[in-house]
């Protein structure tokens, strides 16, 4: 063992982490210390979550948006995506395909809208996916910021869990990404509302974000520890050429492959620290490397796949980001694909299952894993 394994492990082995710990942690030295750090990070999340890997059907219901994030493709002043809102047929047929392929879960997602008819539309959506599967399917929401009666008629309803991602937790980074009228308070205001109704909670950020450093990831790591965050779902930022904020960026590519790094470093720190939670590899990741950035997130801390089960005719309007995955992914071809990937590493696919992080079970008594 050298000097710095040893002083990795120190540092691993630590019951609480400092912000100097987890910058050292996100900073190896060398090929060989980054190497390190993601095989102690997958010992640690083999040891607290196990080495099943369980699925989120996502379905990206619509890409109209009420918000002008700098960094995302369909914000609300790009002219040139083509908006689309998927109908309750095609969510229930993406749900029931889920469902068959023995996904436990899935994952429902668009941009933020916040009128009352799609409130009402989602809680219907919610009621016939539970009715469709016998209560079986575990509902996550990743509908952006709303009222606090909505989030309560949508756990009602039958969700259990939503994500919504910080994005970064430095308010001063947060307000160079976003237009002055949108609130991180709000936004840590709406994580607290949703713990308090009982959803299990997931948020995250986007790694390599112009103007970040180590230190701000640091503290993000620190901010999902003291919200106590169930789950965790990050990615690499990857410019979007039709954003402000790519209008500064040359090389494209460039940005990418360094940010990919820099995104499993911080899955790997995020599992050492706090080590029982979900945590995503995320579609960004997939867009960085197709199914082997899948595969790199699981061999650096991650535990949860989200495979894309969007209709095939909606899925390149939903384009956060460049290079989207376009693939096939809801086909038994592709399942077939990413489950040998899987095994090869020596890991199994927890079919029909939730899959709630043992963090989120040791807080409650009285929710059904199914
Ligand atoms: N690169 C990476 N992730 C992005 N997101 C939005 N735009 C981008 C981008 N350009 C992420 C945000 C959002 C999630 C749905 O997608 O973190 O919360």
């Amino acid at each position: 063992m050298s000097i710095s394994d040893a002083l990795l492990d120190r540092i691993i082995d630590r019951a609480h982490h400092s912000k100097e710990d987890i910058v050292r942690l996100l900073s190896p030295t060398d090929a060989y210390d980054e190497g390190m750090l993601f095989k102690r990070a997958y010992e640690i999340k083999k040891r607290y979550v196990g080495n099943a890997v369980y699925l989120r059907g996502l379905i990206e219901t619509g890409n109209i948006c009420e918000k002008d994030c700098y960094y995302c493709g369909v914000r609300k002043g790009n002219r040139l995506v083509n908006r689309y809102l998927m109908s309750k047929e095609e969510i229930l047929s993406s749900a029931k395909l889920a469902w068959k392929f023995g996904y436990g879960s899935l994952t429902l997602q668009s941009g933020e809208m916040t009128g009352k008819g799609h409130a009402l539309f989602i809680e219907e959506v919610i009621r016939e996916i539970k009715d469709l599967s016998g209560s079986e399917l575990g509902i996550t929401l990743s509908f952006g910021e709303q009222k606090e009666d909505v989030y309560r008629r949508w756990f009602k309803a039958g969700a259990h869990r939503y994500l919504l991602r910080i994005e970064t937790s430095d308010r001063d980074l947060y307000g160079t990404l976003h237009p002055h009228d949108h609130s991180f308070e709000q936004r840590l205001e709406c994580l607290h509302v949703l713990k308090e109704i009982g959803y299990q909670v997931g948020t995250g950020v986007m790694i390599g974000l112009p103007g970040q450093t180590v230190e701000h990831l640091a503290d993000d790591i620190i901010f999902f520890r003291d919200i106590d965050a169930d789950m965790i779902g990050m990615g690499p930022y990857i410019p979007h050429r039709d954003t402000p904020l790519a209008k500064a960026i040359d090389d494209i590519e460039e940005v990418m492959s360094f940010n990919m790094n820099l995104a499993l470093r911080m899955i790997a720190a995020t599992r050492i620290v706090l080590r029982d939670v979900n945590i995503a590899s995320t579609t960004a990741l997939q867009a960085v490397d197709s199914i082997s950035g899948l595969v790199r997130g699981l061999t650096s801390g991650a535990n949860v796949i989200m495979p894309n089960m969007t209709g095939n005719e909606h899925k390149g309007d939903y384009r956060l980001y460049e290079n989207k995955p376009l693939e096939d992914e809801n086909s038994a071809e592709y399942m077939g694909r990413l489950e040998s990937r899987i095994r090869l590493i020596g890991e199994y696919i927890g079919y029909n299952q939730w899959g709630d992080s043992p963090h989120f079970k040791g807080k409650s008594t009285d929710v059904s894993t199914g």
